[in-house]
This record gives C-alpha cells, structure tokens and sequence, in this order.
C-alpha cells in the first residue's frame, strides 16, 4: 500500500490524541510531522499532551511548536461579551470536569518537541518535498494561515486540506459557530479563501457519527495501551459532556478521528458537497460561523467540498484495526 504523506495539525484535546493514534498505528500514512497549536487548552498543555501521546505510541515523529493566539481575535475587543459561550469545563467538589483535561494522566514526555517552530518548519518541508502532501488541521488554521501567507508557493506542494471544523446545522461552542474556527475565525476564512482542495469535516459529519458506552468497550477489549488510552478518553467524553449539560444523549463525537480517516477512506464521509461558502468574521453572535450559501443562483468557486453525514460502524471498525497495530506498526 502507498502512505499516504501526511502533516497533522493538532490542538491536543481528547479526540485530537485519538486521530493521532489513527494516523501513526493504522500504517496507512507517512506522517512527515505534527504542528501544534493553542485551541482546546492553552499552547503549553496542548503541546506536552502531544508529546505525551508520542510517548505512549513509541513513534519518532518530529513535533513542533505553533501558535500560542489567533491572528487577530485577541484584538477584536468585546466578542466575547454578545456571545453564548458553551463552558467545556468547571470544577466541581475539587474535581475538574473537562471534555479535553488540561493535562493528560499519561507519563511524562522525555522527549521535547524540536526548536524549530511549526510555521517555518512547514514552510520548509513543503517547499524540499518531491511530492504533495495532505494538511489535516484538527484545530485552529492559524498555522497553516500563516505558512501560507508568509510563503504562498506552498500552496502547489498541498495535495489537499482535510480540516475539521466549522458546522452547518450543528455548531458547538456558539449559536452560531464551532470551536476551531471560533478560536481562529479569520485563519479560518483566509484558508477557505486561499483556492486550495479543502474537505471540511464538520460537526454535521462528526454528530452523525456519535460513539456511546458501547464503543468504549470495544476500544477497550483491543487490550493494549492504545486501546486503553482511547477507551479511556471516549468515555471522559461522554461522561463530561452529560455533566457539564452539553449534550442530553449519553454519546460522543471523536471528531478529529473522522478527517484523519477521511484522507485514506473517503468512503467514511456518505453525503460531502462542493459549496459556497465562508466564515464570519465580525463581532457579534456569528462570528466564527461556517455559513453556505443555499441560494439556487449559489456558484461553489472554490474547491470547498462540505461533509455533513458519516458512517459511524466503519470509522469504528477502522480505528479498532488501527489500534490493534500498537504492537507492530512501525
Ligand atoms: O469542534 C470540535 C473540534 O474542537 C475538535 O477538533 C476538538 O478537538 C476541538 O478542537
Ligand atoms: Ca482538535
């Protein structure tokens, strides 16, 4: 089987350190690197639990450090204000309840992330590389924004963007928008602007294919830390978003999960349109929002191809099959 290449963009996160797991154990990918960024936690949690997950895999591949802020959102004053906020943790009896825990309950890395930071690094690989290679941004774009701002050539060295975020009819974090392009709206924007192949996984996909008590046992019984480890964090899932009273159905999304899988198995994503859209970037209840234009007279000039329905029993059997590999894959 040809790897596919691949650089993974993370934001780590419950559901990130999974579709790192995917994409390192499954053998389907040469994963040339992983770039991190600020998003489900502040950039230094985000980066030890990425190390953290290299370590629990025994994979050498090179992390980088990227962006600590947004392009721009820290200076756009008072957006917070208008805006319903979902709280994805609190504390409670002296206990946190958190869909993404700061801080893993895995080991500590030995290893650091390299000195290089993840924008230059990007720049670089792409530019020395003989073939394209896939982008997966499972967090905010700002890394991949930047790169392409400061060196638009890499461009023709991307294959493809296969990017969770943003949702249609299902949005997360606000009425109107979902975490990762919330936490960068105007990346978000430039990326889907930028002409580039994107397939944005949204949460219409991901919510289409929940993941509930069930699974968890099944990732249980692979029987190997990966397996564990996985089990483990579904389950924090599910369990934190009932308490924190983000979700009535005891179920989860492991949205990352979905567009790492999507890059080798496209099949997994079962309704994907090319459509026009764009993402809001102003101040009020829709900023950070994903928004289609469904109007007849609508022309998708962009290659931006939008999933919104998934098949939960195959990404299941795929991420089992690429979990049981933690012995073997090299
Ligand atoms: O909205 C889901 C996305 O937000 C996932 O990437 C999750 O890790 C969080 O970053
Ligand atoms: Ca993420």
């Amino acid at each position: 089987m040809v790897r596919k290449s691949m650089i993974l963009d993370v934001d780590t996160g419950s559901d990130d350190a999974i579709a790192m797991m995917y994409a390192m154990l499954s053998g389907e990918f040469d994963v040339k690197g992983i770039m991190v960024s600020f998003g489900n936690q502040p950039l230094p949690y985000t980066l030890k639990n990425t190390l953290k997950v290299r370590k629990l895999l025994r994979r050498d591949v090179k992390i980088y450090k990227g962006a600590a802020e947004p392009l721009m959102a820290n200076m756009v004053q008072g957006f917070r204000n208008n805006t319903e906020i979902i709280p994805l943790e609190r504390e409670e009896g002296g206990k946190s309840i958190a869909i993404h825990e700061k801080e893993f309950p895995l080991p500590e890395p030995e290893d650091a992330e390299e000195d290089e930071r993840a924008v230059f690094w990007l720049i670089k690989a792409l530019m020395q590389s003989d073939e394209k290679v896939t982008i997966v941004p499972l967090g905010p774009l700002t890394n991949l924004a930047l790169a392409l701002m400061a060196e638009p050539r890499i461009a023709d060295k991307i294959e493809e963007i296969v990017c969770m975020g943003g949702g249609v009819q299902v949005t997360n974090i606000t009425p109107c928008a979902e975490i990762n392009f919330f936490n960068d709206p105007e990346a978000a924007k430039y990326v889907l602007n930028s002409g580039l192949p994107i397939r944005l996984i949204t949460l219409d996909a991901t919510h289409n294919s929940w993941f509930g008590y069930e699974e968890v046992e099944r990732l249980k019984e692979i029987g190997n830390p990966a397996g564990d480890f996985a089990a483990y964090l579904l389950k924090n899932r599910i369990d934190a978003a009932n308490m924190l009273g983000v979700r009535k159905v005891k179920k989860s999304a492991i949205h990352d999960v979905l567009a790492v899988a999507a890059v080798s198995h496209p099949e997994v994503i079962t309704d994907i349109r090319r459509q026009k859209c764009d993402v809001d970037i102003g101040g009020s209840w829709a900023r950070g929002g994903l928004f289609v234009d469904k109007r007849p007279s609508a022309v998708a000039e962009k290659p931006v191809y939008i999933a919104y329905r998934a098949n939960k029993e195959l990404l299941c059997d795929l991420l089992v099959e690429a979990l049981k590999k933690y012995e073997t894959a090299d």
